[in-house]
């Protein structure tokens, strides 16, 4: 169950948080950042909210692209401390640190921006186990950018593909159980180094998000729904062949919107 937070998987993340990121070495990590920075493009001076923004990886990202300021916020402590950590000086100050339930209304004592230029949610949809948690994501969302503001969020577009039995891009699935209007599993990844347990997190992902539908992103505000094309990714232009599998059936999508108004 999810418990008192609308996080499923947050022991997972509590307990692999000094891990987590060695997920961005995989081939599919890479293919998620070269496809992030696709979608974000140039962030000059943005202020950035990242909504289950973890250990700061995508974070980080965005004020290499020139953020000015990232607001990350999670529901996992360990995340957070290591991704704190983790943080090098050089981003000092650009980077704040939140611990909240983002499946619910953000606190006034969160001291985040009102709204915000760009909103990241990257895989924390799939942590919502019941509509009503994904609604309240998708409510934050909304909420929290202003109008004409991006949107860019990486979600599980195909749980089901057949190459993440095997791990072929570095990251594999096992089903759990059928939850109603979904489905919940284990996403596991191995140590690079081959000397410690794989990682195994537990996820869940609503059908009305990984169908593709914009019900949710019309309802909270969102415009203009586009997924970042695949080839954009350096690394699948590179080796056509070996992504061939995934691009018949993606794993994911970086999807990107825009909040209706502004200019
Ligand atoms: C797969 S990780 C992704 C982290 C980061 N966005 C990235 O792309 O590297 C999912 C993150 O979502 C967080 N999370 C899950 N459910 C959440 C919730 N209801 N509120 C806040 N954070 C949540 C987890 O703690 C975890 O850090």
């Amino acid at each position: 169950m999810a418990g008192a937070t609308g996080s499923v998987g947050k022991e997972g993340y509590d307990t692999h948080a000094a891990t987590y990121e060695k997920i961005a070495t995989t081939p599919s990590g890479i293919l998620e950042e070269q496809l992030l920075a696709s979608a974000m493009g140039d962030c000059t001076g943005l202020a950035v909210l990242d909504l289950g923004g973890g250990t700061g990886l995508r974070a980080r990202q965005a004020v290499k692209l020139g953020a000015s300021h990232v607001d990350v916020v999670d529901v996992s402590p360990e995340m957070l401390r290591i991704g704190q950590q983790q943080t090098s000086s050089e981003y000092d100050g650009r980077i704040a640190w939140h611990e909240a339930d983002v499946s619910k209304p953000l606190d006034d004592k969160l001291q985040l921006r009102k709204t915000y230029d760009l909103v990241m949610a990257n895989w924390v949809l799939d942590s919502a186990g019941s509509l009503a948690d994904l609604e309240g994501m998708w409510a934050n969302v909304g909420a929290r950018l202003r109008p004409g503001g991006r949107y860019v969020g990486i979600r599980v577009n195909d749980p089901w593909a057949p190459y993440m039995a095997d791990g072929r891009y570095g990251v594999r699935f096992r089903e759990k159980e059928r939850i109603p209007g979904g489905v919940r599993y284990w996403y596991i990844f191995d140590d690079p180094a081959g000397n410690k347990e794989p990682v195994e997190i537990e996820g869940a992902s609503l059908e009305i998000s990984y169908s593709g539908s914009t019900e949710l992103h019309t309802k909270y505000g969102l415009c203009d729904v586009e997924i970042e094309p695949f080839e954009n990714a350096k690394i699948v232009r590179e080796d056509p062949e070996f992504w061939k599998p995934f691009l018949d059936r993606p794993l994911l999508a970086v999807v990107k919107a825009r909040k209706q108004g502004g200019e």
